[in-house]
């Protein structure tokens, strides 16, 4: 995938919910180029957020791309719902998907792009079949479920072997990192062949999350 800066996606999870419209906004500001939305169901990961009535309201005050994390058991039956209410990409867990290729398809067939995402243990040889399929894959640098968590060292072997994978597999395809991402640690993901950083705390906990922002798109290869 060839890009000149950097991609960042903002999680929404570490935002003020109570100035929702406001997050968006200064994401949107800083130069953001997706809004990542981590929706989680307490039982695939132990931890509840929102659904897609929630993204929905983000979709509705927002103008750059909904991305959205599905960390939920049973995918397929609430794909749809999702991408009603203005999520332009959808990942799912290959942990959570009986038939993968089946969840990606649906997802393209309802005109969102398709991602993959597997968890920290989940061996990045496994994605090797659906790898052609998808537009992105999203690596899991911490047990997904909260936001805030240390950034797991072992992931920056998987980024690299993912990256390598692609070039032969899907040179298109986006490979993008979630969990732990910080300014420090933004261009060794990067350069390891990261072309999109999820940043929670990082962006909506810094003191100044345009500066923030700043530093990890200029995180180049
Ligand atoms: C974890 C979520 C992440 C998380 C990132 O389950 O998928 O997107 O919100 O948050 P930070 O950047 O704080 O690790
Ligand atoms: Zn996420």
């Amino acid at each position: 995938m060839q890009q000149t800066s950097t991609l960042l996606a903002p999680s929404i999870l570490s935002a003020d919910f109570t100035k929702l419209a406001e997050s968006v906004a200064i994401a949107e500001k800083a130069g953001a180029d997706w809004l990542h939305c981590d929706v989680m169901d307490g039982h695939f990961v132990p931890n509840i957020t929102f659904g897609p009535f929630i993204v929905k309201a983000i979709a509705q005050c927002s103008s750059i791309t909904i991305d959205t994390h599905l960390m939920i058991s049973d995918p397929d039956t609430y794909i749809p719902d999702f991408i009603n209410a203005g999520s332009h990409q959808i990942t799912v867990h290959q942990e959570t998907c009986a038939h993968l290729h089946r969840s990606i398809q649906l997802i393209k067939s309802l005109g969102a792009k398709a991602g993959v995402s597997i968890n920290p243990a989940t061996p990045v040889g496994t994605l090797e079949s659906i790898l052609p399929d998808l537009d992105l894959v999203l690596l899991m640098s911490v047990n997904p479920g909260f936001g805030g968590q240390k950034f797991i060292p072992s992931s920056l072997g998987k980024v690299k072997q993912l990256h390598d994978m692609r070039n032969s597999l899907n040179p298109e395809m986006v490979i993008a990192v979630d969990g732990g991402v910080t300014v420090d640690n933004a261009q060794d993901l990067v350069s390891a062949g990261a072309d999109a950083l999820i940043a929670g705390t990082a962006f909506f906990k810094a003191e100044n999350p345009a500066e923030a922002a700043a530093r990890i798109r200029s995180a180049s290869r």
